[in-house]
């Protein structure tokens, strides 16, 4: 008998779990008082009171059992050690910059680069700064400007690359404010805060001759850039039939350095890295570096963090991990796109974000229509996002309070640690209080401080 080929469109997540964790089940009346408890701020609830855990996608990925036996024969040598030149060749491979410096996490990259190239008076433009890269700018007294596509401003449109930069505001700036400065120009792939949106070639490239063109340097912030190599592959003409670290390579090519948060597409728990080609660049970058995270070949990491990026950073790439990743967002956002609920549209790489705004009309800004919605889903599933609104952003230097432009939950996804099942119960969550949302109400804000209000917030149901 001949068989059939077999076909499916399931896309299998593509490991089998061999070291398991267990999850943490609590009731909705222990979640009640949890919360009550923790000042309906989740930021204060422990860990090991949540089921689904999406608070972020940062250091919280499952590592290989490749990563764990590089990690055991690592070597912990103060200066020159072995795990640094794996590292090293591994960064140098596939971003193609001459000089890496190894840092403990992105925002130490992101310090070293701006004390180093920032003064006030400049201007650093970027399609959308996360937040610790506009607080090192604005920290080293520069203005951090944002100057994504107006798409990437309306969460409910469909656009292939909602995280470009809009090249003529960007010619505008440097023309206005003159390329004297601006030390440098920013791109984050994929665009976090823009909704985990990915950045086309063609805009890379685009934004990278232009810069070229006023000689002012062009760096990625490259936390997700094997995420949004996928997105190049998948989504624009003349790259379907390259390979993700071939794209990577390309989108580097593009730049003269990046920093980068190894806690994401580094595919490890900490660590981070600057990478750059300009030598006397480097050279000052390095005198900061052993100032404030260590000896130019560990920079604040261990030997062993250093050998799990080597091997991370290669597996971030792997087609079919990029596969399973990027479709776990989308399976996601397909259900609750059919089931009403609104979120950022199209689905980007690490994220669902969901638009309270649109979900909650009857709850004012004010009232914090996102976290109300982010509590909703802890207190009926025991799933803790994170509100990106007016608690986050709502409060000015003066201490009075603005509404944020979008009142988001973020729900993001720790690499290769849930499954197919986890998601199918989550969007069943997330659809229970979508279908019940008339039921929520508003906070209101009972303390807090005056800086990054949302870690320590304490708040009360309005009733
Ligand atoms: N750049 C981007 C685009 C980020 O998303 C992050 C971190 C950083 C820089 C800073 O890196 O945390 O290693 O110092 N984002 C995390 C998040 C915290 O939850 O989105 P870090």
């Amino acid at each position: 008998m001949r068989l059939k080929p077999f076909h499916t469109n399931i896309i299998i997540e593509p490991f089998r779990i061999r070291s398991v964790e267990s999850m943490h089940f609590t009731t909705m009346e222990e979640r009640e008082v949890l919360l009550k408890q923790a000042g309906y701020n989740p930021f204060l609830l422990k860990a090991d009171n949540i089921l689904i855990d999406l608070l972020t996608d940062s250091g919280t990925g499952a590592m290989s059992k490749e990563q764990w036996s590089a990690m055991l024969a690592s070597d912990e040598s103060y200066a020159g050690s072995s795990s640094y030149y794996k590292f090293e060749d591994a960064v140098q491979d596939i971003t193609g910059f001459a000089h890496v410096i190894p840092t403990h996490q992105g925002r130490a990259a992101e310090n070293i680069l701006f004390t180093t190239i920032a003064k006030p008076g400049d201007i650093i433009p970027s399609n959308t700064h996360f937040d610790t890269t506009r607080a090192h700018i604005e920290h080293a007294g520069a203005e951090a400007w944002d100057l994504v596509i107006p798409e990437g401003h309306q969460p409910g449109l469909q656009h292939p690359f909602k995280g470009n930069m809009d090249l003529e505001t960007l010619k505008k700036t440097i023309e206005e404010v003159g390329p004297d400065r601006i030390p440098v120009i920013m791109m984050t792939i994929t665009n976090n805060s823009g909704g985990g949106q990915p950045v086309s070639m063609e805009n890379i490239r685009n934004t990278s001759d232009l810069a070229h063109e006023y000689d002012i340097p062009f760096f990625l912030d490259a936390c997700r850039f094997a995420e949004n190599a996928w997105f190049i592959k998948t989504r624009e003409k003349g790259y379907e039939d390259k390979s993700p670290i071939d794209i990577a390579r390309e989108m580097f090519d593009h730049a003269d350095g990046c920093t980068m948060s190894a806690k994401k597409d580094g595919m490890t728990n900490i660590g981070g890295f600057l990478a750059l080609d300009n030598p006397e660049l480097a050279k000052k970058c390095r005198s900061l570096e052993i100032l404030t995270e260590g000896f130019p070949t560990y920079g604040g990491m261990a030997g062993y963090d250093m050998e799990a990026i080597a091997k991370g950073l290669y597996e971030a790439v792997d087609e079919k991990y990029l596969r399973y990743r990027i479709r776990t967002i989308s399976y996601l956002g397909d259900k609750l796109t059919s089931a009403g609920v609104p979120i950022v549209q199209p689905t980007g790489g690490h994220a669902i974000y969901i638009d309270a705004k649109e979900m909650l009309p009857h709850i004012p800004p004010l009232q914090y229509p996102a976290w109300s919605l982010n509590n909703a889903l802890y207190l009926l599933g025991g799933v803790r996002g994170v509100e990106i609104g007016s608690i986050m952003f709502g409060m000015q230097p003066d201490g009075t309070e603005k509404p944020a432009s979008l009142e988001l939950v973020r729900l993001a996804f720790p690499r290769r640690v849930y499954t197919q099942s986890h998601v199918d119960y989550l969007a069943e969550i997330i659809i229970s209080v979508y279908n019940q949302r008339d039921h929520l109400t508003g906070y209101k804000v009972v303390s807090q401080s005056n800086v990054l209000r949302h870690f320590t917030v304490q708040l009360e149901p309005i009733k």
